[in-house]
């Protein structure tokens, strides 16, 4: 981690139809950062990495990018760009009509990075990652339960060594024990590489283990943000309602919470 900034994103504003979404969102992101974005269904928490990825056009404000502007369209679609950034979206979002290993290095090959006998062997690499063997390569994607869907997904994303991954909820639909290895992966693999990564999850045992901060967005804001370890003691009326639950259900298990220097046992 050093104090160069990786992302800026600056009084962002996205609206639909008349219905502001984001309303003027500020986020400094230091290169190697891992951060997690926090926050009720539908407060614009997907809206927002789609605009610091170019997927979505901004109305106001702007994204810049190792302090270049992001959400310009000839910056969003040159393969410098889309090179440097690796996205698992939040339904997968895989090519049905494309087996496991092409969906996994399509971009890759697409702009020539590799060949398809390379791609392959990179594919494979990629899945044993993921916790997963060579026989899922050549399946098509509706082979696969929703949660091997999603560990492809993230082979996809972290295919290329991207500088920044944007995890849109990586372990949702995976049960307790995968969802905390691939935490733990996800983790390790950015950290190794030191990634800079902005995931979206409700799941904060993974957010201890995947980010370093947090920000809660509300209202189309970042209504607080911070180390993701300060979250119980944030005095974020926001923060406080979105983890009640965990804590409750933590403190009937009588256990502590995770952090990102425990490993699972397994
Ligand atoms: N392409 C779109 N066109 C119109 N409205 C959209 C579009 N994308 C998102 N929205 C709206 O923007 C709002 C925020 O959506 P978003 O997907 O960012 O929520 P979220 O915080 O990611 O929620 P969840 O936790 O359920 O995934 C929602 O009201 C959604 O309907
Ligand atoms: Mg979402």
């Amino acid at each position: 981690m050093n104090d160069k900034v990786k992302i800026e994103v600056r009084n962002l504003h996205k609206s639909f139809d008349g219905t502001q979404i984001l309303k003027g969102v500020d986020l400094e992101i230091r290169d190697g950062e891992a951060w997690v974005l926090l926050g009720s269904s539908g407060s614009g928490k997907s809206v927002l990495l789609k605009c610091i990825l170019g997927l979505l056009d901004v109305d106001a404000g702007n994204v810049l990018v190792d302090g270049a502007v992001a959400n310009s369209h000839e910056t969003n679609k040159s393969s410098y760009f889309l090179n440097k950034i690796g996205m698992l979206f939040q339904r997968s979002a895989l090519f049905d009509s494309m087996t496991v290993w092409e969906n996994i290095v399509f971009r890759l090959m697409q702009t020539k990075v590799c060949t398809p006998a390379e791609g392959r062997q990179l594919a494979l690499q990629k899945l044993s990652l993921v916790n997963m063997g060579s026989g899922v390569a050549d399946l098509m994607p509706a082979d696969l339960s929703g949660g091997m869907q999603k560990r492809v997904a993230l082979a996809r994303a972290i295919a290329g060594n991207p500088q920044i991954l944007l995890l849109d909820e990586p372990t949702a639909g995976l049960d307790p024990i995968l969802s905390k290895g691939i935490s733990h992966l996800i983790a390790d693999i950015t950290e190794e590489l030191n990634t800079t990564v902005i995931s979206i999850t409700n799941d904060i045992d993974s957010a201890l283990v995947i980010s370093d901060y947090a920000a809660m967005v509300h209202n189309g804001l970042i209504s607080w943000s911070g180390p993701t370890q300060e979250i119980e003691t944030s005095g974020d009326p926001q923060v406080e309602k979105y983890i009640h639950g965990w804590v409750a259900e933590r403190a009937k298990r009588g256990e502590q919470p995770n952090s990102k220097k425990e490993r699972p046992l397994a």
